[in-house]
């Protein structure tokens, strides 16, 4: 039995981007392909000799020399499809969002820990070198106490049917502030429209607090003049801006800000700060094969990921918060009360 022998799970859009890196990694060898669709898998099988294509989930399940499955099917499914695996005693590893329900979320983390297994969610943007880059400089204290955040992801298109911009982009963002700031909000508002004629809102705003006063911002559409993926990060002594989208120096601290003169007392006179512009070495590493090798890593150390079961849980959450406030018109949503309530049973 090897640990190592992965199986992928829908084979759509994004799921050949994980095949494909998955069989790069040393590690592993990718002995399923799954998807209902037969011409999905028809279109593939020929460039992967060594991997068996099924339409049938309940094989990889069966089989007891498979070790791990990744779930890259739509994500209605996510949680059905985890759960089953968990229960059959896989790793799994499952795209973002981990499922649609923070119930099912939580369902997902317990089962992972009572059986012992790995559980990883597909927060991309958290192996990005300069992602990875930004928390360093964060946790070395380089920026100062962190004062907010804001991000971007807007295009025009891909425009969604099934669901609206929150659920499809922002959970990229949300796993970026959760994982930078290294808490979850306390409280979330958002508001959004529907412009196309659709049932779902192709733009969203949301707004993020939290318990110590620091603040996020979202912004996320797919009906915009710009193609942007960017998070700024302002602290109290440098601020910093990370840009997917920049050629090169995705990753820039500006030291600039705001202080008090030592004779003053503070808020009195305020003297601006305009200092150089730095841009830190970040290595040129796809950040799909970065996931990938830690998945393995995990599954071979037998450690949680760095977005494990309890990072994609965060973000349903955070999700499911911002759906409510977005649903009722804007209104502050909070976690708190949710989680106390929960944990208190009500
Ligand atoms: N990390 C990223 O940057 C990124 C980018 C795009 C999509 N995604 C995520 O990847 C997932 C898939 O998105 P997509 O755009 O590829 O969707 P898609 O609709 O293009 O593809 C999904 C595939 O899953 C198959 N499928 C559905 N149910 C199945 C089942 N029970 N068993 C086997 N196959 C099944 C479908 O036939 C389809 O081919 C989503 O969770 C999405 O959020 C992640």
């Amino acid at each position: 039995m090897s640990a190592l022998e992965v199986g992928v799970v829908g084979l759509g859009y994004w799921g050949p981007n994980l095949l494909r890196s998955l069989s790069r990694v040393s590690q592993l060898k990718v002995r399923y392909a799954c998807d209902l669709d037969d011409e999905k898998r028809a279109k593939l099988a020929h460039s992967y000799p060594q991997t068996r294509f099924t339409g049938n989930f309940q094989e990889l399940l069966d089989d007891r020399d498979l070790g791990a499955v990744v779930v890259a099917s739509p994500a209605p499914t996510h949680a059905d499809l985890a759960r089953r695996a968990l229960l059959a005693n896989k790793d799994v590893f499952v795209e973002k969002p981990l499922a649609l329900a923070a119930s099912d979320a939580e369902e997902l983390v317990e089962l992972a820990s009572e059986r012992d297994r790995v559980l990883m969610t597909g927060h991309l943007l958290e192996y990005h070198p300069a992602v990875t880059r930004l928390k360093e400089t964060i946790e070395a204290g380089e920026l100062g106490e962190i004062f907010y955040v804001y991000t971007h992801r807007l295009n025009l298109g891909v425009i969604r049917r099934n669901e609206n911009a929150l659920w499809s982009l922002a959970p990229h963002d949300l796993s970026l502030i959760t994982y930078l700031l290294g808490q979850e909000p306390v409280e979330v508002r958002a508001v959004g429209h529907s412009y196309l004629g659709g049932e779902v809102e192709d733009v969203v705003f949301g707004t993020l607090r939290f318990a110590d006063g620091k603040l996020a911002h979202l912004h996320v559409s797919w009906l915009d003049p710009h193609k942007e993926r960017k998070i700024t990060v302002v602290g109290s002594k440098k601020m910093a801006v990370f840009d997917d989208m920049a050629r090169d120096g995705k990753l820039k601290i500006y030291d600039k800000g705001a202080e008090a003169p030592e004779y003053r007392s503070y808020g009195e006179y305020l003297n601006l700060r305009f200092g150089d512009i730095v841009m830190p070495y970040v290595p040129n590493d796809e950040p799909l094969r970065l996931e990938c090798e830690h998945f393995a890593e995990c599954l071979a150390e037998r450690k949680q990921p760095r977005s494990d079961g309890h990072s994609g849980l965060r973000v349903v959450r955070a999700l499911e918060a911002l759906q409510h406030s977005l649903s009722a018109g804007g209104q502050a949503v909070s976690l708190q009360s949710t989680l106390l309530a929960r944990e208190s049973g009500g």
